[in-house]
């Protein structure tokens, strides 16, 4: 490999490495405003421009590739590259190209929603000149509202093409170019057409400035006001790595941004997975448990509710019982219904929710967006190794033989027909444990209130296979509990299981589910781990592209 030396600093690095990438692994930060790992390398800005021995000028650092230098041409006899950055003439540079830069930005950073986290002004303190030599009238191109969720303030753009190249390589969409040339230069779309492909808030991710700005972080506290928690997105199967950004002073999320993972989502997420919070927020929640008593649902203790559960499921035939577990549940929640039916009330009939939202895939380039809308299908499929679904269950129902029901929902989205609601009138004993009011809810004997997906931590396993651990930011509300509390007091109340954590709960689901056998809670990390089914999966896949 070749060796290279960057300042004091000398490493190894696979041939063809850029020197910023080099510098990033020697913990030196070259900065850089074009160059973006997800995208094509253009060398426009010049901001990272470094001095390379042998070199007559400064070169951008995000282009120039590290290679193996013949034995007669190696600096001091064994250096491949020498780099200087900390040297004047670097510093020069970077503070010419910042002044450059600033000519006609407006510098508003107390009304931008982008300050505190952006690159033009963090750069400018630590490399730039303190004082402006431009004298003139500054260019003001106009404000642009781009499509549904992005607007476009032009006059702090610094034209890196970053959003351009976005969308002609990530969505293949083609709607934004750089329009006119030099002093006119500005961001525009072709006429008639509108930044709506179901990526678009990506672009305010990886715009360097406040320029691209999303309509839904607009005049929001600033930043660095927020907690964030790392999670898993629950917008549909590809389980996007994101970042929930939340204030605990209110219990609310202010803003989703995605994580990179290079197995799952690479630096992207959907739009849809992105404003998904609202569609939780509009929920009409439940906050405490209910049961019906004199034909009216009433509240009442989690004890009591717990207790006369039992009462009633054991006086059923196990076979006039059944539970369902659901794809919007975490691995862990749908392994310990399954256990609390199977072990506890000996209960054979356990099932899968398999009415869902589901649309076509939406494929892009370089990213997919999957058309099954729930989260965790194949993690509960693996859970509760289910002997049916609920749509056969509700045949079942139908015909009389299923009488006593547990329903574990979690589902934002109420998909019954009216018919379906009708059959389920049919049942003398219905449990749900769910989020929200819903028609079923109204008409069951026993209501739990449960936690959404940013309010519950454990694990998601996507369609791919890959098992990767969510985790909570809010609060559930009330007195609702998430569904892993629910399950835990249940299952030690029957002296059945009692789980201490999540971890617990984790290992004897490796040591029982053979696809999940030898991974561990830990071992799943921030970035998750292929199950043994995803890595064949994986492997079948990159054999056949
Ligand atoms: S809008 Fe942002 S990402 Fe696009 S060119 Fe301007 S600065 Fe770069
Ligand atoms: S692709 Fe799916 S998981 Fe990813 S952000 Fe969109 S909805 Fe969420
Ligand atoms: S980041 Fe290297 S030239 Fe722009």
């Amino acid at each position: 490999m070749p060796l290279v030396k960057i300042d004091n600093v000398e490493l190894e690095v696979p041939a063809g490495t850029t020197v910023l990438e080099a510098a990033k692994q020697a913990n030196i930060e070259i900065p850089h405003y074009c160059y973006h790992p997800g995208l094509k390398i253009v060398a426009s800005c010049r901001m990272c421009l470094v001095k390379i021995e042998g070199m007559p000028k400064l070169v951008p650092s995000c282009s120039t590739r590290i290679m193996e230098a013949r034995p007669d041409r190696k600096v001091d006899g064994k250096y491949d590259m020498v780099v200087h950055y900390q040297v004047p003439e670097v510093k020069e540079a970077q503070e010419s190209v910042l002044e450059f830069l600033l000519l006609h930005h407006p510098v508003d950073c107390p009304e931008c929603d982008q300050a505190g986290e952006c690159f033009l002004q963090d750069y400018t303190y630590r490399y730039g000149k303190d004082h402006s030599r431009f004298e003139f009238h500054k260019r003001v191109p106009p404000r642009k509202d781009l499509g549904p969720n992005m607007l476009l303030v032009s006059t702090r753009c610094i034209l890196c093409s970053r959003c351009v190249r976005f969308t002609d390589e990530v969505t293949g969409t083609g709607e934004l170019v750089v329009k006119n040339r030099g002093y006119r230069s500005e961001i525009d779309m072709f006429p008639e057409t509108s930044l709506n492909n179901k990526l678009s808030m990506c672009t305010a991710d990886i715009c360097p400035v406040g320029a691209l700005v999303t309509k839904d972080f607009l005049f929001k506290p600033r930043n660095w006001r927020y907690k964030k928690v790392r999670s898993v997105c629950p917008g549909c199967s590809v389980g996007c790595n994101m970042t929930i950004e939340y204030m605990e002073e209110d219990n609310s999320i202010y803003r989703i941004k995605p994580v990179y993972n290079a197995e799952v989502n690479q630096w992207w997420m959907c739009d849809d997975g992105r404003l998904l919070y609202h569609v939780y927020k509009k929920l009409k929640r439940l906050e405490k448990p209910l049961m019906r008593r004199d034909g009216e649902l009433k509240r009442v203790n989690w004890r009591r509710a717990y207790r006369h559960l039992f009462e009633r499921f054991q006086s059923f035939k196990p076979e006039e019982i059944a539970a369902v577990g659901s794809g919007y549940a975490t691995n862990e929640e749908n392994f310990m219904l399954q256990k609390l039916f199977r072990d506890g009330l000996k209960c054979a009939n356990v099932a899968i929710d398999d009415r869902f939202p589901s649309e076509e895939d939406v494929v892009y380039p370089r990213f997919i967006i999957k058309g099954e809308k729930l989260p965790n299908y194949r993690g509960a499929s693996d859970m509760l190794q289910p002997a049916s679904t609920f749509s056969q269950l509700l045949k079942e129902i139908d015909a009389g033989k299923i009488k006593a029901l547990y329903w574990l929902d979690g589902s934002p989205q109420f998909v019954l027909t009216e018919e379906e609601i009708q059959v389920l009138k049919k049942l003398d004993f219905l449990v749900v444990q769910h989020i929200a009011h819903t028609p079923v809810t109204e008409m069951a004997h026993i209501v739990f209130p449960g936690a959404s997906a940013y309010e519950k931590t454990g694990s998601f396993t996507n369609y791919q296979g890959r098992v990767q651990r969510i985790q909570r930011a809010l609060l559930p509300p009330g007195a609702a509990k998430s569904d892993f509390e629910i399950f835990q007091e249940m299952l030690d109340l029957l002296d059945i299981a009692t789980y201490l954590n999540l971890q617990e709960v984790f290992s004897e689901i490796s040591e029982t589910r053979s696809a999940y056998a030898g991974l561990s809670w830990e071992q799943m990390g921030e970035l998750g781990a292929n199950t043994a089914v995803g890595e064949e999966a994986a492997v079948s896949s990159s054999s056949s592209s």
